[in-house]
């Protein structure tokens, strides 16, 4: 009865009912919105080593090569190691290109959430693979620091729009059982994207003309052209229609997305139920004007774990942390961290192992996210972290000093990377992202993945711009060289903190039921909060009153009171 009164009747009472069931085909839809972690892993993988490339230090340096400057003598030869040393990039310049990146990004992912109000989140991602090519023809045309600068500057905001965007709409769209697995699918892209780079500069890195640089940049277009056709294929997110009051169309993209028929009773179950949430939560905060929606990010009191602020801060903190663990530092000054070691013969080699790592182990995240929660695997991540990291230090610090020259000592040092790389990749990396996606209200859920995403890439920037300065061996560094992994380590121990005093447990759960279970629980005891009750049985059980009778005639359409 479009255009009717307040509607009374609602869908189901059933909390096992409140999401269809999925097709093999809805699967593969929701899986291949992952592809965009291939663009965020790709782009921020090719940095490092082409900083370490000898024709891009040439060009931009305009120093000699060691080959060219002491013709004839061997790469041993001490005079020959000590220019190598110097024959790098300036470390402001490797901060600035680096970090660069990151700056844009973060400004990204902060409209972005904007725009995907506004527009949709599947054209939100079109659009930050339209600007992130742009972005990349400056970065290929590049010769020198400031094309290159303003390239990545731009490339970074397109990056912005599709790492945070992807994470809502893959959260939005996921059935809840697999949503975990789903979205560490988007990390396991993240880290094939770093793994990809790695090849593709290892197998240009001895160039000496500009296709050492250029190519492994400009293949970052293709990334760009499947995503941007891919998408433009899948559905909408239905919960992005139903914020919009749209609906018929609402519908129609969760049809698709489940791979069920539009008037199937699943369908309207389901949709009764995002509805009767997203009425709920309007209720509880309206949006008002523009500035006012935005406020609503930071509305309620910190100690409420269901307040919107604490969630805010929680997804800030999360991305905070996860940066915190140091894991950028050996994926993004890997090449040069091992050439500092100097016993590691051949550094680029090193780093590709490292991403390998990285890559295998994410897979294991598939599983456990699901069976041991995003909460568990968090904490034991950061403790295993904390051991790994010190023990790196430990070993620089003594058997592994290059004064020393202990292979291995050295050899040592990097499987206790490699061991916690691995622990990273199975536990931080994906349920960080997860867990964005799942604690945010529709009501401000693209702000609030924006504002958390935006948090990464801050803090990835802020690493970018200072490790240069803490660990090269050059003047005015800190030249902490290995000791940062005592920081790195001593961070891991708040992020265990974090993870145990803030950090509920969201698995199995629909995104309306996490805002249930946080109304109900505390972070400790989440992981023992069971659904009991449905939104839309409350609706109907008069509860609380829609605050808008329009979408609820429309909503009407679409529920029927006998299957209540
Ligand atoms: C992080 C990135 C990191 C990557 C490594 C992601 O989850 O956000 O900063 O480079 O994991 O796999």
């Amino acid at each position: 009865m479009p255009g009717g009164g307040v509607v009374a009747v609602t869908g189901t009472a059933d909390v096992n009912r409140v999401e269809a069931p999925v097709t093999v085909k809805a699967y593969l839809v929701v899986a291949f919105a992952a592809f965009g972690g291939i663009f965020f892993g790709y782009d921020t993988g090719w940095m490092g080593g082409v900083l370490a490339m000898p024709y891009f230090i040439n060009q931009y340096t305009g120093m000699e090569y060691p080959d060219v400057k002491f013709p004839g003598l061997s790469s041993d030869n001490q005079q020959v190691k000590d220019y190598t040393k110097t024959f790098v990039i300036p470390q402001w310049q490797q901060s600035l290109t680096t970090s660069i990146l990151s700056a844009g990004t973060f400004f990204g992912a902060i409209i972005a959430g904007d725009i995907a109000d506004f527009i949709g989140r599947r054209t939100t991602i079109i659009i930050g693979c339209g600007v992130f090519v742009i972005g990349g023809i400056l970065e290929t045309a590049s010769t020198g620091l400031n094309v290159m600068v303003g390239g990545r500057l731009v490339a970074g905001f397109g990056v912005g729009f599709i790492s945070a965007i992807v994470i809502l709409y893959m959260s939005e769209i996921a059935p809840r059982k697999v949503r975990g697995a789903v979205v560490a699918g988007y990390q396991f892209c993240i880290t094939i994207g770093i793994l990809l780079a790695n090849c593709v500069v290892y197998a240009t890195q001895n160039r000496r003309d500009t296709g050492s640089y250029r190519i492994p940049i400009a293949v970052q277009f293709l990334w760009a052209i499947i995503l941007a056709t891919g998408l433009a294929i899948l559905p909408e997110s239905p919960r992005y229609f139903v914020k919009k009051g749209k609906l018929d169309k609402a519908a129609h993209a969760l049809a698709r997305v489940r791979g069920q028929p539009i008037d199937s009773e699943y369908i309207q179950d389901e949709l009764a139920e995002i509805i009767a949430n997203h009425e709920y939560e309007m209720s509880i905060v309206p949006e008002t004007s523009y500035l006012g929606s935005w406020m609503a990010c930071f509305e309620g009191k910190i100690t409420q774990p269901s307040s919107n602020l604490r969630r805010t801060v929680l997804g800030i903190l999360m991305q905070m942390m996860q940066q915190l663990t140091g894991i950028n530092f050996i994926f993004y000054f890997g090449p040069v961290f091992f050439k500092q070691l100097g016993t590691v013969k051949n550094p680029f080699l090193m780093s590709l192992v490292t991403t390998l790592v990285n890559v295998l182990s994410t897979p294991f995240s598939f599983v456990m996210v699901e069976k041991i929660g995003r909460r568990t695997i968090l904490i034991y991540g950061a403790a295993s972290m904390v051991v790994m990291q010190f023990i790196v230090g430990i070993i620089g610090a003594t058997a592994g000093r290059e004064s020393e020259n202990n292979q291995n000592a050295v050899r040592a040092m990097i499987a206790f990377i490699c061991l916690n790389i691995a622990s990273f990749a199975t536990t931080w990396g994906p349920a960080a992202w997860i867990v964005i996606g799942e604690i945010f209200p529709l009501t401000i859920r693209s702000r609030g993945v924006g504002l958390s995403t935006s948090s990464n890439w801050f803090w990835n920037c802020i690493i970018g711009v200072i490790t240069p300065y803490l660990v090269a061996d050059q003047p005015h560094s800190a030249k902490l060289g290995s000791n940062i992994f005592f920081m790195w380590g001593g961070l891991c121990v708040v992020s265990f903190l974090f993870a145990f005093f803030m950090v509920p447990e969201t698995k199995g759960l629909t995104l309306e039921q996490v805002d249930k279970m946080l109304e109900e629980s505390t972070p400790r005891t989440s992981r023992k909060w069971k659904p009991h009750s449905t939104f839309a049985a409350e609706m109907h059980l008069g509860k609380f009153t829609p605050m808008t009778t329009t979408s609820w005639a429309y909503a009407n359409n679409y529920i029927r009171p006998e299957a209540y």
